[in-house]
């Protein structure tokens, strides 16, 4: 942290991976003018060479040393997923301010360790939660925590990325830290417990696959479909299933649906996109529109983070929540 920088100057950011996701997320940041890249680091040339088109004042370095040597004020990490807990770890020690990719830390354990590391550094410490930036998600809270549906007893929660991740290292657990519940379960997790107001989760059971049979116990490999059924301390029955490469017939399936004593609410995607979601609000038989198409929620979450950070957010309690998330995950995984 630089101790010189006068206090109206824009916090200094670094960059760590700048894979698809690092470089969506650092132009989303760069539109707030909150903030200035100061540095970026990632192992692949062409990559660093891609963010430096980007941020050309930025100073290209090689390691998550060399890059918190550099004065940062927080760090940006999008590496793959089992180096999270540490890189964050390691950074927020250095006093820096970090908005980390999903998943935090691959256990409760693990991501426990960052939140206590941000506490005790004081610093903000927040995940790319992206799905509860969408107008769908924030318009379905609002009518949930509202009472409009009365009691929620159902929530179904669904996403198949049919098209499955293109990168080798998501198949790798050593370097993924498991199969689609790390990758999207944890998206589901959040936005059911989210939504809910974060009631405590009493049982946990589920059913893991790879390719069509049950994972069984093996370590070598990562699931690529799941289901799980939650019961939580509201009473609500919430159910989940996530997979890649699904015969789904499009790219992806994805949902959130909540159902209550007067009426339902649900976000779900359009014609298999990725990107674009309905959201409506269900009475009986009939519905009405929450929201729609065109809607750029995907940087909203890192952008969020950077205005916070520029306006001087230090530890925010509501990373608390990052752990209850990861002990749900590690009970699909039967750990
Ligand atoms: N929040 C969301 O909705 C969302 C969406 C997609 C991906 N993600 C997450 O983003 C992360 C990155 O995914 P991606 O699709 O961009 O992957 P990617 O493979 O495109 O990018 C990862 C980058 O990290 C770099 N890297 C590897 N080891 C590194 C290290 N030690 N230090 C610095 N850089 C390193 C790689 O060279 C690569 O450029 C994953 O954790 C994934 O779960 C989140």
């Amino acid at each position: 942290m630089s101790l010189e920088r006068p206090a109206h100057a824009r916090p200094r950011l670094g960059f760590l991976g700048v894979g698809w996701i690092g470089r969506h997320r650092m132009k989303a940041i760069l539109e707030t003018n909150a903030i200035e890249v100061a540095a970026v680091s990632d192992p692949s040339p062409e990559m660093a060479e891609e963010a430096h088109r980007l941020a050309p004042e930025a100073k290209l370095v090689a390691t998550l040393d060399d890059l918190l040597d550099e004065q940062v004020d927080g760090v940006v990490i999008a590496t793959p997923s089992a180096l999270h807990a540490e890189q964050s770890i390691r950074a927020l020690e250095r006093g820096v301010a970090v908005f980390c990719q999903k998943p935090l830390g691959r256990t409760a354990a693990e991501t426990r360790a960052v939140v206590n590391a941000a506490r005790e550094a004081d610093r903000l410490l927040a995940v790319d939660l992206s799905y509860r930036f969408t107008e769908g998600m924030q318009r379905i809270r609002e009518v949930v925590q509202s009472g409009e549906l009365g009691r929620i007893y159902a929530v179904d929660l669904v996403f198949h990325n049919a098209y499955g991740p293109d990168k080798p290292w998501f198949y790798d657990p050593a370097l993924s830290g498991g199969g689609c519940v790390m990758d999207l379960g944890v998206h589901l997790v959040d936005l059911a417990l989210w939504t809910l107001e974060f009631p405590k989760v009493r049982s946990v059971s589920s059913k893991l696959f790879r390719d069509g049979e049950p994972l069984g116990l093996r370590l070598d490999r990562v699931e690529d479909y799941a289901t799980a059924m939650l019961e939580v301390s509201t009473g609500a029955a919430v159910r989940l299933a996530c997979s890649w490469r699904l015969q789904a017939g499009c790219d992806a399936v994805i949902s959130a649906s909540f159902f209550g004593t007067e009426g339902g609410a649900a976000l779900r995607n359009v014609n298999g996109s990725f990107y674009d979601f309905v959201a409506e609000r269900y009475r009986g038989t009939a519905r009405d529109g929450l929201a729609e198409p065109p809607d750029e929620w995907g940087g909203r979450a890192a952008a969020d983070w950077a205005r916070r950070l520029a306006a001087g957010a230090r530890f925010d309690m509501a990373a608390e929540r990052l752990v209850e998330v990861a002990g749900v995950l590690d009970r699909i995984y039967g750990r």
